[in-house]
């Protein structure tokens, strides 16, 4: 099993981590059986899987169910459980107790949680505790009104200290490593080389010390919005789309079945 001491090693002899996205069972078999090393449980899945608008709607139960069937099919990758929008805003105690949900009632090793100093003091108590904690700055999407959209943070000179001062404040209480999403590629590149601990970037470049994807934006199963640094491997959507249309088509024809699908 891949585990946060692994981070820290391949962080150590500047090996690249890799991280995907995944929320059921048949695509983490697939994630955990092509060697990748972590899987993060996304809130994304409000999006990609159940169809809202953005991630803010998702609940802790519906985290906790995907996260089960997640960790029911890995054998090797270490899994993240993302921390859902108001699963810890609210207190210290909130952030305890549903973490610790991700570990004891799903199986996860570790969760994630979008913040900088404002989540500090969650970190330290959920370290304290045992849960280990990635952070996640830059753009966080549950701040999207906040922000007002999907926009790349960091790039004034000011936003990027300020990125540059959260990234030591988090790993100083205790995060086992960061998540950087859409800051500018040289900002990435700073924070990686200033932290002990391993940054994975998704939309930060190439500097990082891992990469995560959303696993429906890498197969081609989410079309709705498609950020600029996603790279597209597979066009599962329309594999899936002929395969269906040509049984129906069958069907309609009389093909199917045939003899060969057929018992005596
Ligand atoms: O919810 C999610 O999938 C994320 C991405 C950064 C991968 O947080």
């Amino acid at each position: 099993m891949f585990t946060i001491h692994d981070f820290l090693k391949k962080k150590k002899d500047r090996k690249k981590i890799t991280m995907l996205t995944a929320y059921d069972y048949p695509f983490a078999r697939i994630v955990d059986e092509a060697g990748v090393d972590a899987i993060l449980v996304g809130d994304s899945l409000g999006m990609v899987v159940q169809g809202l608008e953005n991630t803010l709607p998702v609940t802790m139960d519906e985290m906790i169910y995907h996260t089960k069937m997640v960790t029911r099919a890995v054998k090797s990758a270490m899994v993240i459980g993302d921390m859902p929008f108001m699963s810890y805003q609210a207190s210290v105690e909130d952030a305890v107790r549903n973490a610790g949900r991700f570990l004891k009632e799903a199986g996860a090793a570790a969760v994630k949680m979008e913040g900088g100093s404002e989540i500090a003091e969650h970190i330290r108590a959920m370290t304290r505790s045992e849960i280990p904690v990635m952070a996640h700055i830059g753009l966080t999407p549950q701040s999207i009104h906040r922000m007002g959209g999907y926009k790349v943070q960091g790039k004034t000179e000011e936003a990027a200290k300020k990125l540059i001062k959260e990234a030591h404040v988090v790993e100083d209480a205790g995060a086992f490593s960061l998540l950087l999403e859409a800051i500018p590629q040289d900002l990435a590149k700073k924070i990686t080389k200033e932290l002990a601990i391993p940054t994975i970037g998704i939309g930060a470049g190439p500097y990082c010390d891992g990469q995560v994807l959303v696993l429906h934006d890498v197969i081609g199963l989410f079309e709705r919005f498609v950020p600029k640094f996603v790279k597209k491997y597979a066009n599962l959507k329309d594999d899936a789309l002929k395969a269906v249309k040509a049984y129906k088509q069958e069907v309609e024809k009389g093909k199917f079945p045939s003899q060969e699908q057929s018992f005596k």
